[in-house]
């Protein structure tokens, strides 16, 4: 791969957010981390991306249980103040469908289990609800859900960008672990994070994007459809949902 090239990639990952890469134990040709954190401001590779071999951003063997283990008791960032519950992730850890959304509210906080509040029946009805009229038998068990800050911020705020970027490392490693047929953004945060775009999500929603060599498919947030007056949305939200299950189970 020529140096243009190159940095061009390593440029793309720190857009991500990307500060950590692992070079797997049989060690291919790959970008040396320090240049990776050096590189000059590029603008983004066009998309999609050429498929070559992606550089691990995850260490060799890793597990779900052993990323758990790695976030710890963690202190990492100011979130861990007002939490009480680690919120790490629920469901099928080999499901071909993640969703992620922003980070736990108050009940996800309590019960250390995400998605688990309003927002998150309404979730699991899109899921079971969107499925089940589309003629497929998917349950909630059947997908993984998480999301990009594992703490609940305080008042329910949008994550700051250093909390994202700290916690996104253990999202990036369980979606690296996991390795889904596709990937949910649930509302702009999430989107964000995933994919590295800064649109609006009604830009973004019920498009294809991509993490790593991965389809993301942009909707809006539950607490979003929640407000009385998003109709539209919620219809759009139904749509965007059956576009990504027939992506994924057909
Ligand atoms: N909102 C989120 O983004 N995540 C949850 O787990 C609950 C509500």
């Amino acid at each position: 791969m020529d140096a243009d090239r190159l940095r061009q990639y390593l440029e793309f990952y720190q857009d991500l957010g990307i500060q950590t890469l692992y070079r797997p134990a049989a060690a291919a040709p790959e970008p040396a981390v320090a240049e990776v954190l050096q590189v000059p401001k590029m603008p983004p590779p066009p998309e999609p991306l050429p498929s070559i071999p992606l550089p691990s951003l995850a260490p060799a063997n890793d597990t779900l249980v052993q990323i758990s283990a790695d976030i710890g008791d963690c202190r990492r960032c100011r979130l861990h103040e007002g939490r009480n519950k680690i919120v790490f992730g629920v469901g099928n850890g080999q499901s071909p469908l993640v969703f992620v959304g922003e980070g736990p509210g108050a009940d996800e906080d309590e019960q250390g289990i995400p998605f688990v509040g309003r927002a998150g029946q309404l979730l699991t009805q899109m899921i079971e609800g969107t499925a089940k009229k589309e003629g497929m038998e998917i349950r909630r068990d059947d997908v993984y859900i998480c999301n990009v800050v594992k703490c609940r911020p305080p008042g329910n705020r949008t994550p700051e960008p250093d909390e994202m970027e700290i916690c996104g490392q253990f999202l990036y490693r369980q979606l690296s672990v996991i390795k889904p047929k596709a990937i949910c953004a649930l509302g702009g945060t999430a989107a964000r994070a995933v994919t590295g775009h800064k649109e609006g999500v009604t830009k973004m929603r019920g498009r294809w994007f991509q993490w790593r060599d991965i389809p993301v498919m942009v909707t809006y947030h539950p607490s979003y459809l929640l407000r009385p007056y998003n109709q539209d949305a919620k219809r759009e939200a139904w749509q965007d949902l059956k576009k990504l299950l027939h992506f994924v189970y057909d």
